[in-house]
């Protein structure tokens, strides 16, 4: 499947095997003109069931590789996503909304990943560790849990699911990947990528759909590890339930209230750079976009009012153009929900000071009248910890100014005051309250005098509180996808115990 769209309806990969599947169809839109990309079948609990079937039987030979023959079916989708860039790029544009640049980025993203999972193939891999004991050598060994189940995000609709299978894969499990039924196409294409590099049958298998589909992965007792990016909602579900099944695990990276600290000792070009970025980039869309900005009172008014000057004029656009800087809302559902968000701020007694929600008709490109289009929402309210619009994740641009007086512990107070943890900034020229907000703040990726957005596959991603329970990318998602084995092994004649524990054995006759 390439850039065309086609009046083919397009099935599921399982076992090796392209599936036309039986459930009910559904279409990918393109959120900027609302036109059909292509028609899907949504996957049923019978072929949920074949895939793992297939994934159960392909285990053992599939573990039984070396890591470095494991690694080269990922080579070749390493260069295929680098030679399809600008043609996935677009695809990502189209079916998920965001602007080129990051259509793009989501592609190299997922290359990033690949890199890194299939380069780390011929990497050490766990510890020596000394004993108290001469003879005894420990060493640190790890092998797959068995079967991956994958569930990830429309956002990054290429990149995340590689975050997921790329270190499942090397490390030998094999896996079951349900993509967001808003980027079918981008899962598509990613299926035809394991089987243009030869992956054997059952290895990797992916069906598309719904959350039934999901559920259907995600509660079967042979999965054995549960990589979920998405809503904190769904997150907690599969963690609550897959935390009750001994021997599975799950790996949950989900949403946030990101906050980005402006101290009185911030350069303001910076500041600005930053909330803007954080704010509006992917339309709010991102799990680690801000959507509080937490700001000294001796600084307030000018950051305020350069803030609220970009956010007025920002460029809304087509996404596929590469003057724009921001594409759709992902569906009109979505849009609905960003509008409840700013109502909601509203009756909480916030100050709005822009509010482009309904865009103007000539902001509108032609022929994207039927795109899920939304512009900023940017309100300043008197902080107060239960206002609901400061504690829930709206997921769009919707932007708070809250202003702080005090030092940085007053402002790193009001910064972790929210039930998640996942990203956040601090934008000052004062080392000593970086490094305080690096310290104190509870979150999973912190920045200083960055975007709280863009973070690198060789960085542990993922957050605390209702951010998260596990790390599902890069390096940390070894730690779900592997079971660690310490091996202690006796090179002596004699058997002698540590801690001082005798290894005599007395009987009665002594
Ligand atoms: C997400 O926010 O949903 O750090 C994922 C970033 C990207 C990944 C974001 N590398 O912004």
């Amino acid at each position: 499947m390439s850039q065309q769209a086609t009046e083919q309806v397009y099935g599921h990969y399982i076992g090796g095997e392209w599936t036309e599947g039986s459930g009910d169809t559904f279409a990918s839109e393109n959120p900027a003109t609302g036109e059909t990309l292509a028609t899907f079948r949504r996957g049923t609990a019978a072929e949920v069931d074949r895939a793992l079937a297939a994934a159960d039987e392909a285990f053992e030979e599939w573990r039984a590789l070396s890591y470095i023959d494991r690694a080269e079916y990922l080579w070749d989708i390493y260069h295929e996503l680098r030679e399809r860039h600008q043609e996935l790029g677009e695809i990502v544009t189209k079916e998920c909304g965001k602007e080129i640049s990051e259509g793009k980025a989501d592609v190299t993203e997922a290359w990033h990943m690949v890199e890194w999972a299939a380069g780390n193939a011929r990497h050490p891999h766990g510890d020596v560790v000394p004993s108290e004991v001469a003879g005894k050598d420990s060493y640190m060994r790890r092998k797959p849990r068995g079967i991956v189940g994958c569930i990830t995000p429309w956002n990054f609709p290429v990149a995340i699911p590689f975050w997921h299978m790329a270190i499942a894969l090397v490390e030998g499990n094999t896996v079951v990947w349900k993509p967001a039924e808003q980027t079918p196409w981008c899962g598509q294409i990613i299926a035809e990528m394991f089987e243009d590099a030869g992956i054997p049958d059952g290895v990797f298998n992916m069906v598309q759909g719904f959350g039934d589909a999901g559920a259907a992965i995600t509660d079967d007792e042979r999965v054995d590890t549960v990589l979920f990016t998405g809503s904190a909602e769904v997150g907690h579900e599969i963690a609550d339930t897959v935390g009750g099944e001994p021997g599975k695990l799950a790996a949950c990276e989900m949403g946030g209230k990101n906050g980005i600290v402006v101290t009185e000792n911030a350069d303001m070009d910076t500041a600005v750079h930053s909330a803007v970025m954080s704010s509006f980039k992917t339309t709010g869309q991102r799990c680690v976009s801000s959507e509080r900005l937490i700001v000294h009172e001796d600084v307030y008014d000018e950051f305020k009012e350069r803030f609220v000057d970009i956010a007025q004029d920002i460029a809304v656009g087509d996404p596929l153009e590469e003057s724009t800087f921001m594409g759709p809302a992902i569906e009109a559902d979505h849009v609905e929900k960003i509008r409840r968000h700013n109502e909601l701020a509203r009756e909480e007694g916030a100050n709005v000071l822009v509010d482009r929600f309904e865009l103007e008709d000539s902001e509108i490109p032609d022929d994207h009248e039927d795109g899920h289009w939304v512009g900023p929402f940017v309100y300043e309210i008197d902080y107060e910890s239960d206002l609901r619009c400061l504690n829930e994740e709206c997921f769009g641009p919707h932007v708070a100014l809250l202003e702080y007086s005090g030092t940085i512990e007053d402002a790193v107070e009001i910064h972790n005051d929210t039930p998640y943890g996942l990203a956040g900034a601090i934008i000052s020229e004062d080392y000593r309250q970086l490094n305080y907000f690096r310290d104190h703040a509870d979150i999973g990726l912190a920045y200083a005098n960055l975007p709280c957005i863009g973070a690198e596959v060789q960085l542990p991603f993922g957050g605390v509180k209702k951010s998260g329970n596990g790390y599902p990318s890069a390096r940390e998602a070894i730690e779900a996808v592997t079971e660690r084995t310490a091996w202690t092994m006796n090179n002596a004649d004699e058997i002698e115990m540590a801690q001082g524990l005798s290894a005599d054995i007395t009987t009665s006759e002594d």
